[in-house]
């Protein structure tokens, strides 16, 4: 299947590591404009090294857990690009670890304001853009943890079964307007968080590290984990013209960990 950005622009919050740049990286080679955004100008300029045909890539350096840092995205984007036609929500902090009575008011609101709100500010300026020409495409980043809850991740959980639901609402609205959104949950991809999640399950099970990671890999019908280039791809479908009748799902990118219907 051939997929083609050209004259496309797509915001790709978090592009600059792991999924959001794996999917940076496919979609300039599919021939979009691409604008990514994360908090740190180091960790954006690594990005922007690391992307062939850089000179169809902006960087800009945004919190999307600050209002006037997402104002200025959507404005920067803008006047550089004149348009978007595709919105990627994926820039979250990771949240695995601390229990109810270790997480205080001000971190649970601090994770709501990141994942969020965070997409919620980008979605209401990108889709803003989007109605002028009935068109674009939202695509949500998710997680398991949304549909199958875990105490140790008990901020990002929550939070992600908020944006399905966010997912689900926003895609009867503006299904009209011919704009489509849908959510992507990635299962365990290898971006580097994991050693932090099998630090934990090998503490709490009194396990060495080693086990704990073959019981991880042994509960993955596909016995390892993803890479963000296999959750890219399945993001580049969802953003394009080959998706034409897919709006409100969710797509899971897991190795066939999450069991439930
Ligand atoms: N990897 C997994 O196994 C997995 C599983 C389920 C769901 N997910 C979801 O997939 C998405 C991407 O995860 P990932 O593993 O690729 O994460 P990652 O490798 O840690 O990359 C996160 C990116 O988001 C940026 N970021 C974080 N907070 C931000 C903020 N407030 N404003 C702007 N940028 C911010 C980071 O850059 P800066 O630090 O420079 O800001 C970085 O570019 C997230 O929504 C995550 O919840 C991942």
């Amino acid at each position: 299947m051939h997929i083609n950005f050209s004259d496309q622009v797509a915001v790709i919050t978090g592009g600059s590591k792991g999924i959001g740049l794996a999917t940076a990286k496919q979609f300039v080679q599919s021939g979009a404009k691409v604008v990514i955004c994360s908090r740190s100008q180091n960790n954006l300029d690594n990005a922007v090294n690391e992307i062939e045909l850089s000179q169809n890539v902006l960087a800009i350096q945004c919190d999307i857990g600050i209002s006037s840092d997402v104002d200025n995205l959507f404005e920067k984007t803008l006047a550089t690009f004149g348009k978007i036609d595709i919105l990627i929500n994926n820039a979250a902090p990771t949240s695995w670890g601390p229990l109810i009575n270790e997480v205080d008011e001000a971190a649970w609101l601090e994770a709501v304001n990141a994942k969020f709100i965070g997409y919620i500010r980008c979605t209401k300026l990108a889709v803003e853009d989007m109605l002028l020409r009935k068109s674009g495409r939202i695509i949500n980043i998710v997680g398991m943890g949304g549909r199958g809850p875990n105490k140790r991740y008990l901020t990002g959980g929550p939070i992600n079964a908020a944006v399905l639901s966010l997912t689900k609402s926003l895609a009867n609205n503006y299904g009209p307007d011919g704009i489509l959104i849908a959510a992507l949950s990635p299962g365990p991809i290898d971006t580097g968080h994991h050693e932090n999640i099998l630090n934990w399950m090998a503490q709490e099970s009194g396990i060495s590290f080693s086990k704990a990671m073959e019981n991880f890999i042994n509960g993955i019908p596909l016995r390892r984990y993803g890479n963000p280039d296999e959750v890219a791809n399945a993001i580049a479908f969802l953003a394009s013209d080959k998706s034409s009748y897919i709006t409100g799902s969710e797509i899971l990118v897991d190795g066939g960990r999450f069991r439930s219907l």
